[in-house]
């Protein structure tokens, strides 16, 4: 079966992540075209009437003067877990930082301690309706950690919940093993002892499993340094799971510079990275994936460097981070507002972001994150007239349809 998407007021390519100076995106937003998809991929984007000619019998599908661009690629969330952690968030707002509440109990702990005495089918009940809720936010896409159960069984137990997650919808889920997220608290006065779980035990078992594609770190003072965080990263390519960091979140350590050292996926946050950091990033694969709705909520004053890591020559992905304590936002939108409106980003680098960039940042070279031909017919309708209004719209439900493999799942 053939379809042919037919009068958008705009079309936009992202043909590829942002890169330096290219802003003006040559095939990023183009009228009058048409797009037209079989089996699942997009195979022609062209013009209305020159399409309506090669694919008489395609079904039309009427954007009706909206935008149409690729699924959303969310390739950094924490989107399995307990219960939300609500009562954080009212002493935050009363000016306790985020790691003295971790200090006393509350943080990734509370959310671990809830988890572990949770079982595999109630975390695929209560992550049901969040991943509906990515999807309507139109993510196609989406990458989801482990790190809430900080034991081998808790571990797998959760990413056992992705793979289910997985073929109860239709969001594509690409799962990250991040066992090192904090060290649970029976391991509080021998930390190195957990690190050495986690290399002897946990990555062989997740490994074993098949159940993660990625090994992720929260490289931050006060919870793992720079030679653990080698050291967990390290056993995981040697099991075959290929790193992320969670660097630089909200006091720089050098984790940037950690990443590329490794030939990581990914840097993930940078709040606070280093003039280092950036220049490492910036000759490098490794993607520098922001994560703006974290350092909004958490009250920061100081986004992450995305202008400066752009016009280096950085790629640079946009994610939502979704987490019940620093990011309980599965708006990807909202996210590319932040970046347009605190970091300097254009509206059209910030879909270039959230598309093209997050594919990167998980390693998908199948086209994702792009509207060209023989890429996966994952594609999002606006009530939008340009791509340009989707940041401007600020928190607006603008989602006026999803399409993923060429099936409407949304609207
Ligand atoms: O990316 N930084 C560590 N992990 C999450 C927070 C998770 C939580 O607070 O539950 C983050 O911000
Ligand atoms: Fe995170």
């Amino acid at each position: 079966m053939q379809t042919l998407f037919v009068r958008a007021a705009e079309v936009a390519a992202c043909s590829g992540p942002p890169r330096q100076a290219e802003d003006a995106d040559p095939a990023a937003a183009r009228q009058g075209v048409a797009v037209a998809v079989e089996r699942g991929r997009i195979v022609e984007v062209g013009p209305e009437a020159e399409l309506r000619a090669r694919f008489p019998r395609a079904a039309e599908v009427d954007c009706a003067g909206g935008t149409l661009t690729p699924g959303l690629v969310d390739s950094h969330t924490h989107a399995v877990f307990g219960r939300w952690r609500t009562d954080e968030y009212a002493l935050r707002s009363q000016g306790v930082p985020y790691m003295e509440i971790a200090r006393r109990g509350g943080g990734i702990n509370a959310s671990v301690r809830d988890l572990r005495a949770r079982s595999e089918d109630e975390l695929v009940e209560l992550s049901l309706p969040r991943l509906r809720d990515l999807l309507a936010n139109g993510v196609t896409t989406a990458e989801v950690k482990s790190g809430y159960g900080l034991a081998t069984e808790d571990e797998l137990k959760t990413l056992r919940a992705i793979r289910r997650l997985a073929s109860l919808q239709p969001i594509e889920l690409i799962p990250t093993f991040l066992g090192a997220h904090e060290v649970p608290p029976e391991y509080r006065d021998r930390r190195d002892a957990y690190v050495e779980l986690l290399v002897e035990e946990m990555i062989p078992a997740v490994a074993e499993s098949g159940l993660a594609r990625f090994c992720d770190v929260f490289m931050e003072p006060g919870v793992f340094d720079r030679a653990q965080s080698e050291r967990i990263l390290r056993a995981g390519l040697d099991h075959g799971l290929r790193p992320k960091i969670h660097a630089d979140e909200l006091e720089g350590s050098g984790g940037a510079e950690l990443a590329v050292e490794l030939g990581a996926a990914s840097a993930d946050h940078l709040g606070d990275v280093s003039e280092a950091g950036i220049a490492a990033l910036a000759g490098s694969r490794t993607v520098a994936t922001l994560l703006p709705a974290t350092l909004f909520f958490l009250g920061r004053p100081n986004f992450a460097p995305a202008r400066a890591l752009l016009d280096a020559g950085a790629t640079v992905a946009l994610a939502t981070d979704f987490n019940p304590g620093s990011s309980p936002t599965p708006s990807l939108p909202f996210v590319m507002t932040a970046a347009c409106s605190r970091m300097g980003m254009s509206p059209a680098e910030a879909l270039r972001a959230a598309t093209a960039g997050g594919a990167a940042a998980l390693e998908l070279a199948d086209g994702r994150g792009t509207l060209a031909p023989g890429a996966p017919a994952d594609l999002v309708l606006w009530r939008c007239a340009s791509a340009g209004e989707i940041p401007y719209r600020l928190a607006a439900p603008v989602v006026a349809g999803v399409w993923k493999g060429g099936v409407r799942v949304v609207g």
